[in-house]
């Protein structure tokens, strides 16, 4: 570890500007819809109706609406896991479908019900490991930063117990931990913080927000209850599958 609390993760960029699209937009939905079908390949469920946003860098872009709305299909449609039915995807200037490999890379992804971690790898070998498969940073950089996020998430000392032996909530703290891990530039969170204690959800919240305001990082996530002084704070409402309204909360 860093002495002193100093961040390993890299400093403020000065206006924002330090990767492909930043200028533009950091995800680009565009008139998707998603039907899912059965096995025999006959529908059973319209998700979404032909949803359009674009996400700047710098956006905490949060998707509120009921159960069944769309939200996790939005999500997993970005994350390049959900194919949709017609329109496209864009992450940092690449198509998900046509360049998928160059899209995701710029993606830390938390899905709710995924069991994002390998089990039987401790919790350092998860972080070293995934680290690894995307590492911009080094893998020096990754330990430290690894190290700094298992503090923040109050998962230190948990740090050489197999991800298998972990609670749901501390697992749920290695999956944003991976997903954080290398500074993507776009950071997608399905119910990160299901199961996550008050202390977790309040560090894991500021950090967020830190590397939104001060990273130019997207996120796109479920609503968060952010402290008072919240810059950029964007709630997009979804309805059974259509994109009603977007607010700007500050
Ligand atoms: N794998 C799937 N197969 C069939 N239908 C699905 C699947 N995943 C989601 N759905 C349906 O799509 C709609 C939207 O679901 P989802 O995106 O999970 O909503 P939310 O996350 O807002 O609760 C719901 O009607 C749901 O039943
Ligand atoms: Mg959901």
């Amino acid at each position: 570890m860093r002495r002193g609390g100093e961040s390993p993760f890299s400093p403020p960029q000065a206006g924002r500007v330090s990767w492909r699209g930043i200028m533009g937009e950091a995800v680009r939905f565009e008139r998707v819809t998603k039907i899912y079908s059965n096995l025999a390949g006959r529908p059973v469920a319209r998700a979404l109706a032909g949803v359009s946003f674009a996400v700047k860098p710098g956006e905490i872009f949060s998707l509120l609406g009921p159960n069944g709305a769309g939200k996790s299909t939005i999500i997993k449609i970005i994350a390049g896991v959900v194919e949709p039915t017609s329109g496209y995807v864009k992450v940092g200037g690449f198509d998900m479908s046509r360049d998928r490999r160059r899209a995701q890379s710029r993606l830390g992804v938390v899905l709710g019900d995924s069991r994002a971690v390998y089990w039987r790898l401790t919790v350092k070998e998860n972080l070293e490991y995934f680290g690894i498969l995307r590492n911009p940073v080094g893998i020096r950089a990754l330990r430290e930063q690894a190290d700094y996020l298992l503090q923040l998430l109050g998962l230190y000392d948990m740090r050489h117990r197999p991800a298998g032996e972990l609670s749901r909530g501390m697992r749920q703290k290695l999956a944003c931990a991976v997903a954080l891990l290398g500074e993507p530039n776009v950071i997608l969170m399905d119910e990160p913080t299901a199961g996550l204690d008050v202390q977790a959800t309040k560090s894991l919240t500021e950090f967020l927000r830190l590397i939104a305001r001060e990273k130019g990082k997207a996120i796109i996530m479920r609503p968060l209850i952010f402290p008072s002084g919240c810059q950029v704070f964007c709630l997009a409402v979804v309805m059974l599958g259509l994109f009603t309204c977007r607010l700007y909360l500050s």
